[in-house]
């Protein structure tokens, strides 16, 4: 049988974008779900969006069926790309049934609690099955991978030992979150960020870090993501990696003040709710809704990354800017997903961005979609 990409998820806010995107790329996604009047009338919109050599097909799947979601893939070359989140409630059956039949998998989740789950448990399953297992491949967490690595390699050639890596995600621009967003948030907003301390995964409340972004100081906010895991894999001499999350502008602070022992950076899209509420509210909120493109096109990407040397003397410095998280996301899944399915991959288990495809090959990637170094990287 012929590899396929399934897109789970596809009747979401993130998904139908990232199935236009695929079928823009040229691929032919089964696109998975669970309602078949909403996967049949997407099937029908995505007619005359691309190249179409073999037009979209359809599935059936509820995440909460774990057997429905197995059936999606039938061989190691498939790619599942999920998009149906909370991911801490929602996201396991994706990832069991990609280690199950060894095949790759690829997901938009941004939730700390998740992705640690991946590198810590399902990594190991997977590195057994050869499954290679993609988490938060979206503007969470890949510009900031982007951004450390390039760090990363501007220190090393300029003759210096980097010790530690900070990245902040900023957006410029109107940050709208989709309804999807909100729940995501709103599943996490109890658990604590971690970041890689001396070489181990360290939970805590963290603190603000501020970041020079084109000459402007902006705060952000500590939060748990794949550039713990990822990172130090590109070089030996990385001990500790931290990522925070620079949506709450002004307000960074106060935020911090008053989440207590909570993660400060999911509460970002909750301000101003009780966290209880507002979860259950947004778990019954209707889905695919999310910011209008005419929003998207005034967002912009930005991620910046600073490598640190063993006495926190900065050593490089680097920024990348991009297209609106949303539309980013669409594309990075759709580009993961075209460049599993062609094998033009290494490794297996839970990768990271660089690892998975090598740095150059995920610069020039990047750069397609509009995601690129900045002058101002070092
Ligand atoms: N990392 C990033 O930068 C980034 C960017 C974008 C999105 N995300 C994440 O991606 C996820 C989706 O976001 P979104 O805005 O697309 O949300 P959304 O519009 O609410 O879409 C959620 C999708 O999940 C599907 N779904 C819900 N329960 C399901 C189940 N039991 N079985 C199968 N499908 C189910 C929904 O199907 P129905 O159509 O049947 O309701 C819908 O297709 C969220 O976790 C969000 O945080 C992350």
């Amino acid at each position: 049988m012929t590899a396929r990409v399934v897109l789970l998820g596809a009747t979401g806010f993130t998904g139908r974008l990232t199935a236009e995107a695929m079928v823009r790329a040229g691929l032919a996604p089964v696109l998975a779900g669970r309602s078949v009047d909403a996967l049949v009338a997407l099937t029908g919109d995505l007619a005359g969006l691309g190249p179409m050599d073999a037009p979209p097909s359809w599935a059936v799947a509820d995440a909460s069926d774990p057997a429905s979601v197995r059936a999606l893939v039938h061989d190691p070359a498939d790619v599942l790309v999920s998009t149906v989140g909370p991911f801490t409630r929602l996201g396991r059956a994706a990832v069991d049934a990609a280690v199950d039949q060894g095949c790759a998998y690829v997901d938009s989740t941004g939730e700390g609690p998740f992705i640690r789950a991946v590198f810590e448990d399902d990594g190991p399953r997977a590195e057994r099955t050869g499954a290679r297992l993609l988490t938060a491949f979206g503007y969470d967490y890949v510009p900031g991978n982007l951004a450390g690595a390039l760090a990363i390699r501007a220190a090393r050639a300029a003759g210096r030992v980097p010790t530690a890596v900070e990245v902040g995600y900023f957006v410029d621009g109107p940050a709208a979150m989709s309804s999807g967003t909100r729940a995501s948030a709103a599943a996490i907003a109890t658990d604590l960020p971690y970041a890689l301390e001396g070489g181990q995964i360290v939970a805590g409340h963290g603190s603000v870090a501020t970041f020079d972004v084109g000459g402007t100081s902006r705060d952000a906010l500590p939060v748990g993501a794949t550039e713990a895991f990822a990172l130090a894999r590109l070089d030996p001499g990385v001990r500790d990696v931290r990522t925070y999350l620079g949506w709450a502008g002004a307000r960074t602070r106060a935020i911090h003040a008053a989440s207590g022992a909570a993660a400060a950076a999911a509460q970002l899209p909750l301000a101003g709710d009780a966290i209880d509420s507002l979860a259950k509210r947004a778990a019954d909120a209707p889905t695919g809704v999310g910011p209008a493109r005419s929003e998207r096109e005034h967002a912009r990407t930005v991620a910046v990354a600073r490598c640190l040397d063993g006495v926190g003397r900065h050593l490089s410095g680097s920024r990348v800017e991009g297209p609106s998280p949303y539309d980013l996301t669409a594309d990075l899944l759709a580009w993961a997903a075209a460049m599993l399915l062609t094998g033009r991959n290494r490794g297996v288990g839970a990768l990271g961005p660089a690892d998975a495809f090598g740095l150059d090959p995920l610069v020039e990637g990047c750069a397609a979609m509009g995601l690129a170094p900045t002058a101002e990287t070092t």
